[in-house]
């Protein structure tokens, strides 16, 4: 089956491993924890295909030491980058052209326009303490000419729907 691999990336505590696991498992993990499995599987059939997929979850910091190889290591590979709100010490500027670079530079390792990237925005729940409105994470979504998700790990608000749609592009190409 085809493997395909997506990687999520974010600052520390966005939520990206909470996000995995309520897709996985549906299961919400309150106490945080830095991420130490920092891989994950999932199989999944449709139309009698089989896809296989694994997630990796990386840190903003971590991924711009680690691009090369891990955007080389892996033929046909698929690509999702997620930006996931920090809601607690959200530094909104810094994040959003962190996730540009690492966009950019994808694009240009890759060579390939073709490469699906989601600006997901986590937390969603904890509305009273949004740093970052969302016309203004949308219009930066469009922008970058990508789809922008808010999601909530905690009460699984768009979480089927971002890696449903994920799923449908990765079907697609
Ligand atoms: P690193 O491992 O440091 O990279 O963090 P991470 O991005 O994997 O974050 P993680 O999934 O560990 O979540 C960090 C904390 O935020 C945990 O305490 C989660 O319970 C909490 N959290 C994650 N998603 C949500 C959400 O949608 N809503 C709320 N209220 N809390 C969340």
């Amino acid at each position: 089956p085809a493997l395909h691999k997506v990687i999520m990336v974010g600052s520390g505590g966005v939520g990206k491993s909470a996000l995995t696991l309520q897709f996985m498992y549906d299961e919400f993990v309150e106490d945080y924890e830095p991420t130490k499995a920092d891989s994950y599987r999932k199989k999944y059939f449709w139309m009698e295909k089989m896809y296989k997929l694994i997630f990796l979850i990386q840190q903003v910091r971590k991924i711009m030491q680690q691009l090369g190889t891990i955007i080389l290591g892996v033929e046909k590979a698929f690509y999702v980058y997620f930006l996931l709100r920090r809601m607690k010490v959200f530094k909104q500027h810094k994040s959003l052209v962190a996730v540009l670079s690492i966009m950019e530079q994808i694009l240009r390792v890759k060579n390939d326009e073709n490469i699906p990237f989601l600006l997901v925005g986590n937390k969603s729940d904890l509305e009273d303490r949004r740093k970052v409105s969302f016309q203004e994470a949308s219009d930066r979504a469009k922008q970058w000419r990508v789809p922008y998700v808010e999601t909530s790990a905690k009460t699984r608000e768009h979480v089927d729907k971002v890696f449903y749609d994920l799923m449908r592009e990765i079907r697609a190409r």
